[in-house]
């Protein structure tokens, strides 16, 4: 079924708002799609060949034969639109070479998401060039076990936002995938300058985790009420309580390990200016930090942040899940 040569495809990153690290073990989290999109372009070629320009994680120039796909040293830049490809050809037994362009409206430091949002705009323009289009649960299955393929481990909630958009109460795998309706978030966001591996963390949460059994297990469903408790609050508008139960959260993310000091001098240094409550963001040990701000403090709050970390960002949350451009 092939009816196009070329597409556009974009895709939103995301931020994790409540429930990382639980969320791997089945519970549930909160995520937001931020308006900082990810976009490849798809066109078919003539040869019987995979070819990647991903400029922005060092790829130019990338070439193979489709039969090659998967096969030998695949650089860290390709692993995730390689996967994505040969998933998407095994699946619905396609052939025709492929040309893929990828760039990135955000570094791929802040830990936005931008695998997880790479992928699914290679599947979604693929669905769109070559097969009959595919739901939002065929297309996050596929996506997410691409995902899987490349680094293992995690839950899958960076691609629900990439493919959903909006604001999502997410369980793991997407065994939940519900749309919060919420209309504006009063969100902060601030990068640490320091980078973080999520592999790496969650290897090193299973390693307490395996110690302290059933410390961990309690308290991964100590950050599952909390998340229950915050989609409430959400829907209510009730930033107040959302700030609380931050607080709360980031307390427990201390006690597994996965704060850091920028992180914490950060979301101190917002808690002191006037936010409702902060904490890290993802992961942890690095990467980004997120506060809840009543609209009178977001100045000062925002001021706080960036002396105490490297830099406050100017993110629209809630924003538009995957999309054909064209
Ligand atoms: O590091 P990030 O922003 O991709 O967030 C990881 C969140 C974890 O819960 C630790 C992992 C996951 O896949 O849910």
């Amino acid at each position: 079924m092939q009816n196009m040569k070329k597409v556009i495809v974009s895709a939103p990153g995301k931020l994790m708002l409540l429930g990382e690290h639980a969320v791997v073990y089945n519970r549930p989290c909160i995520v937001t799609a931020v308006d900082q999109r990810m976009s490849a372009t798809l066109e078919i070629l003539e040869s019987t060949e995979f070819s990647l320009e991903a400029p922005d994680v060092k790829i130019t120039g990338y070439k193979k034969p489709l039969k090659d796909l998967g096969k030998g040293e695949i650089p860290k830049g390709a692993k995730f639109v390689e996967l994505a490809v040969l998933n998407f050809y095994k699946k619905y037994k396609i052939k025709s070479g492929i040309k893929i362009t990828t760039t990135s409206a955000f570094a791929a430091t802040f830990g936005f998401g931008s695998s997880s949002a790479s992928t699914v705009c290679v599947i979604k323009g693929l669905s769109s060039l070559f097969a009959p289009k595919l739901s939002n649960k065929n297309l996050f299955d596929l996506s997410y076990k691409t995902v899987l393929d490349v680094q293992g481990k995690g839950s899958g909630f960076d691609v629900a936002a990439a493919i959903y958009g909006g604001t999502l109460y997410f369980v793991t795998g997407g065994k939940a995938i519900k749309p919060l309706a919420i209309k504006n978030l009063p969100l902060i966001v601030g990068y640490s300058g320091v980078k973080a591996d999520t592999v790496t963390l969650i290897n090193q949460v299973l390693t307490l985790a395996k110690k302290y059994p059933k410390f961990i297990k309690n308290t991964y469903d100590q950050m599952g009420i909390l998340v229950e408790l915050a989609r409430k609050a959400m829907v209510t508008n009730d930033w107040q309580t959302v700030g609380e139960l931050m607080n709360i959260d980031q307390g427990l993310l201390s006690a597994l390990g996965v704060s850091g000091q920028k992180l914490e001098d950060m979301i101190f240094a917002a808690r002191m200016s006037g936010a409702y409550g902060a904490k890290l963001s993802g992961a942890g040990g690095g990467d980004c930090m997120i506060a809840i701000v009543p609209q009178n403090s977001k100045q000062s709050v925002a001021k706080a942040i960036e002396t105490a970390g490297v830099t406050c960002m100017d993110v629209k949350v809630n924003a538009e899940g995957a999309r054909v451009e064209k």
